[in-house]
Order: C-alpha cells, then sequence, then structure tokens
C-alpha cells in the first residue's frame, strides 16, 4: 500500500499553504468566512495542481456537490507518481480570519494512498487528547480526565496534576474544563483553531503540555499528521452529538467506543505536512503586506525524518503568479 517517497513534499507543500494564506489574508477582519475561504481553496487547489503525484483528496471541504473545489475524492496532481492521501483545511480558524483574530492558519498534510482515517458518514466531531514526545504513550481517550492528567504530569516528571491543558471554548466542555480545574492543572482557552493548539501541545517550549476535548474530525487528522514528524502522541474517540448519530455508527457494524490511536488517523510512517500562518499566532505570524512584497511565516514537517523547518518568505507582488499558480 505505502509507496517509498524519495522527495520532501513537505518543502512543495509549502507553497500551497503560502498561496491559500496569501489569497485569505486579504480578507482578514472583513467579517466574510466564505469569501475568505473561497480565495484560500481556490489558492490552494492551483498550487496543489503543480505538484508531481498523483493525489486524491481524503479530507476536503466537502462532498462533490456541496464543494466545487477540494471535495472529497477529488483526484490532483498530474497523475505521476507517488499515489497520495491529501488533507486539506484551507483555513483553519475561518472565524478567526474573519474577525481579525489570532490564530488562523492555512493547513495541508500528505501521506501515502490509503493511510489517513475517514470518520463515519455524518460523523463530524472526535474526542481528542493530544501531548508531545515525553508524554507519548500516557494518554488514554477511554480514561478519565484525572487519570489522563495524572499520567501525563508523571511522563513530564512533574508533581501531580501540575500541568497547562488546552481546551476549545465550547459549552460542551463545561465538564471537562471543571474536571481538569478538579486536577489541579490549569486550562488555556482558545476560541477556535485545535490544528495548531495540537501542534502547541506537541511542541518542546509552548507553554502547552495537552490538548483536551472535541473538535472537528477532520482536524483531528491533519493535527496527527503534524504530531507524527512532532513524536507526540494523539489519541480519539468518536463524538455524538445525538442518540441517532450514536444509532447510526453502531448499525453499520462500528464499535463506538473504539479508540483511535495515532496510527489509525494515519497509519504511515511517511506524513508531510505544511502550516502558513494568516493572523499571527503562537505558531506562525501572519501575513503581512507591504508596498512591494508579502512575507509569510511557515512550518513544514516530515514525519520519516522528524525534520521541523520553519520558513519566512517574502514574496514580490509583481512576480507572485508562480506561487498563485497562475503559471
Ligand atoms: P473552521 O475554521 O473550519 O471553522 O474550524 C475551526 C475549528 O475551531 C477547528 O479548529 C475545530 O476542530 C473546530 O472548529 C471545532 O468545531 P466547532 O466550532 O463546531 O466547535
Amino acid at each position: 500500500m505505502s509507496e517509498e517517497m524519495e522527495r520532501n513534499l513537505a518543502l512543495e507543500l509549502v507553497r500551497v499553504t503560502e498561496a491559500a494564506a496569501i489569497a485569505a489574508g486579504r480578507w482578514i477582519g472583513r467579517g466574510d468566512k466564505n469569501g475568505a475561504d473561497g480565495l484560500a481553496v481556490d489558492a490552494m487547489r492551483s498550487a496543489l495542481a503543480r505538484i508531481e503525484m498523483d493525489g486524491v483528496v481524503v479530507i476536503g471541504e466537502g462532498e462533490k456537490d456541496e464543494a466545487p473545489m477540494l471535495y472529497i475524492g477529488e483526484e490532483i496532481g498530474n497523475g505521476r507518481p507517488p499515489r497520495v492521501d491529501i488533507a486539506v483545511d484551507p483555513i483553519d480558524g475561518t472565524r478567526l480570519l474573519a474577525l481579525g483574530m489570532p490564530g488562523a492558519v492555512a493547513v495541508v498534510a500528505l501521506a501515502a494512498r490509503g493511510t489517513m482515517y475517514s470518520a463515519p458518514p455524518g460523523i463530524y466531531y472526535l474526542e481528542k487528547i493530544a501531548v508531545g514526545r515525553r508524554a507519548r504513550g500516557a494518554i488514554d481517550v477511554g480514561a478519565s480526565v484525572s487519570q489522563n492528567i495524572y499520567a501525563v504530569s508523571r511522563a513530564l516528571g512533574r508533581e501531580k496534576g501540575n500541568i497547562t491543558v488546552m481546551v476549545l471554548d465550547r459549552p460542551r466542555h463545561e465538564k471537562l474544563i471543571n474536571d481538569i480545574r478538579a486536577t489541579g492543572a490549569r486550562v488555556l482557552l482558545i476560541t477556535d483553531g485545535d490544528v495548531a493548539g495540537s501542534i502547541a501541545a506537541a511542541s518542546e517550549g509552548t507553554g502547552v503540555d495537552m490538548l483536551m476535548g472535541t473538535g472537528g474530525a477532520p482536524e483531528a487528522v491533519v493535527a496527527a499528521c503534524a504530531l507524527k514528524a512532532l513524536g507526540g502522541d494523539m489519541q480519539c474517540k468518536l463524538y455524538f452529538r445525538s442518540e441517532d448519530e450514536r444509532k447510526s455508527v453502531v448499525e453499520a457494524g462500528i464499535d463506538p467506543e473504539k479508540v483511535l490511536t495515532i496510527d489509525d488517523l494515519v497509519t504511515s510512517d511517511d506524513v508531510f505536512f505544511a502550516a502558513t500562518g494568516i493572523t499571527s499566532g503562537e505558531l506562525l505570524h501572519g501575513v503581512i503586506y507591504s508596498e512591494t512584497s508579502i512575507t509569510t511565516e511557515s512550518v513544514v514537517m516530515r514525519a520519516r525524518s522528524g525534520t521541523i523547518r520553519y520558513i519566512k518568505a517574502v514574496h514580490h507582488e509583481d512576480k507572485l503568479s508562480r506561487i498563485m499558480g497562475r503559471s
């Protein structure tokens, strides 16, 4: 199933996220989520088409009829090897971008064909736990909040509960937040963007030790790709918004309580990931437009080598057609 990929595609993917960030960044703070998203998707698609690969979108903007571009199943590239799965999140944090708030990023990940997880039809959310290298193996999404927090603090060599946990600020997390606080751990709330949140939890020196809570299923797979490169760990579980959702999964013969490990989320160990900042956040600086140039900051990762590169790029307005994929 998995083919050896000789090129470091992460270095090519960065052009894709740069293009999306530059296009969408023009709409920072304009209150129009969909307008910005459309620009990011168009730019990402044109840039992806220029990469030599036989790619299929497995995590995209939606089903074909709802999403004109980058829909699930869409074939991208020139059809030559390597055969790959593509996961796109043209803007993680569309609301952040629309409101001009920190932390919106453009993200893409790529792995050998057939190796990325797809949630069952109609299931959009997963319960997630993400941690860094030192806490690898210490998490269990099937166990209680306190068991996880105590196990992670032990793995990090800290006093019981002396860790910081990032959580999406959502009403559904009220109990989770109370349970975390009851252990003595600190809670950092974010309004959006749990891909960057998972990366923060898995990176050294961010002050975040763990990400917990329910977020988008596609974002979990994209984050798992980055965490494979960072050497971190992640576990997820299906999250049901209603009894009907649970029933549909049971009827499809799927165990509703199944723990998805990082290797279930992306089975390949040769995974590529790129992200470019749109609005400045903890992970990356946002796009800066000046009179004649545009500056972007990106991170690119490859799981096989474990290399993480930060790329600051200065793009010249009058020569931008190449990166924006207009030939
Ligand atoms: P979008 O930019 O696609 O809206 O995603 C932002 C995000 O915060 C994700 O990072 C997160 O996984 C998801 O939304 C959480 O979903 P919800 O906002 O429905 O709770």
